[in-house]
């Protein structure tokens, strides 16, 4: 088994937990921290984000706009001064992604459009990662781009005009589409994306917000270019993939009772909520509001009886980036958890049916591996380890969960993974656990 490293490496001790209590306050979203970032790049004028994730992917996002010229101010707020749709400049350097596949595969959309050449990559995980699924539709727009191995970044690509198309996904994929959508953004005409099966829709929402010609018919969505995106005030609401993790983390510690604040609630991601209470999970949805069209609340959790549940189709693909602390979940419940359709997990930050699996090993818990998913038995017993992350955040943080609930302290090596989405991952946990 092939796992990424970090060159940064950090071992976090985690002891077992008796209770869970308090307030979290998460990141802002990862998925709409980027998009918010590229679209306010090419707006006419500055537009103000609050609540913009701290994570190291979505700096990545903007640190890439920083190198095509367009001046971006982070502190309590980020401000980012849009030189719109044709005011980006060649890059002198080859863009760095990080770890980031939202990152290099929204941003191929852009660079696709532009009049130079530009080079893409990143760290050693993300150029394990597929491209074609980009390359495809972009070059159907007329688009040239090259990659290692004709499939693997560093992406080059020679931008130029674009033609419209309409493109059907052939896999379920939000990055596919938004890349294919941004890229509509320059193409004179009609430019459509066909889902068969949904997926987050931040992008419909944030093209909306900044005053772009989208429309969305049944399983179709369509964009008009040339666009004008105009400068816009925006919240970044609670990144609900984060609070996943607290989530289960109320199930795992016998006394647990946590207020998650201010958590995107947007129903093409909230499916996971939707899952948990049919597992039986005490959650409570408090003060809903809207933000830039996106739904906004707080959660309070408390530690309750978990059924088990299934995990298959449509919901695979909502729930695809929780499903490694979904597994923990499943092994602490009274059934258990099977996952199906999410061969998507393999070409994630890392092999996530790997790292899964390699980890309740180190914990003595068993696991039945699937190319496409997994099956966890319930009611297991969580022995004391030490865990790797192999450099990916999601693994970090939802085997750092597993540890509370284990029968001994647990290492975890190469935590720092957990800052791709989630900074202040472990200083929270350490605040709400006692
Ligand atoms: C994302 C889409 C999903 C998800 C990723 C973020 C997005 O990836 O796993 O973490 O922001 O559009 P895919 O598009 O590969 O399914």
């Amino acid at each position: 088994m092939r796992f990424a490293t970090l060159t940064v490496s950090m071992v976090e001790h985690i002891s077992p937990a008796k209770s869970l209590s308090g307030s979290v306050v998460l990141p802002g979203d990862k998925s709409i921290s980027h998009r918010y970032g590229m679209l306010a790049s090419l707006a006419d004028g500055t537009s103000k984000i609050r609540n913009y994730s701290t994570g190291a992917d979505c700096q990545s996002t903007l640190a890439c706009m920083r190198s095509m010229g367009i001046p971006i101010e982070s502190g309590e707020e980020t401000l980012i001064h849009g030189k719109g749709l044709g005011g980006l400049s060649a890059p002198a350097e080859m863009l760095d992604a990080g770890n980031s596949g939202s990152t290099i595969r929204m941003l191929s959309g852009i660079l696709a459009a532009q009049p130079f050449v530009s080079r893409i990559g990143g760290d050693e995980s993300l150029s394990r990662r597929p491209m074609q699924r980009i390359m495809t539709p972009l070059a159907e727009m007329g688009a040239r781009i090259e990659a290692r191995d004709g499939k693997f970044p560093p992406l080059t690509i020679t931008g130029g005009p674009l033609r419209p198309i309409e493109y059907t996904l052939p896999v379920a994929s939000a990055q596919v589409k938004t890349c294919v959508l941004f890229a509509g953004l320059s193409a004179p005409g009609r430019t459509s994306v066909v889902e068969s099966v949904r997926t987050r829709d931040h992008s419909e929402l944030a093209l909306r917000e900044f005053g772009v010609d989208i429309s969305h018919t049944g399983h179709v969505i369509s964009v008009e270019g040339p666009a004008h995106l105009k400068p816009l005030e925006l919240y970044v609401p609670g990144d609900l993939s984060s609070a996943a993790f607290f989530l289960v983390a109320a199930q795992v510690v016998s006394e647990s009772d946590l207020v998650i604040q201010g958590v995107g609630l947007n129903p093409t991601r909230s499916g996971l909520l939707d899952f948990l209470v049919g597992m039986g999970c005490n959650i409570q949805v408090l003060d809903v509001q809207q933000t830039n069209g996106e739904l906004i609340g707080s959660l309070r959790v408390r530690k309750s009886r978990v059924r088990g549940g299934r995990i298959d189709g449509a919901l695979a693909a909502s729930v695809i980036d929780e499903i490694p602390v979904l597994a923990v979940l499943g092994a602490v419940s009274e059934d258990g958890l099977s996952v199906h359709d999410a061969a998507e997990l393999r070409v994630k930050e890392t092999d996530r049916i790997a790292t899964i699996a390699e980890n309740f090993k180190r914990m003595g818990l068993s696991i039945d591996v699937r190319p496409d998913g997994f099956d966890v038995p319930g009611r297991q017993q969580f022995h004391a380890a030490e865990l790797n992350s192999f450099g990916d955040h999601r693994i970090a943080m939802a085997f750092s969960i597993a540890a509370l609930a284990a029968d001994g302290p647990c290492v975890m090596e190469d935590a720092s993974a957990a800052s791709v989405s989630f900074p202040g991952f472990f200083a929270t946990l350490q605040r709400i656990a006692a």
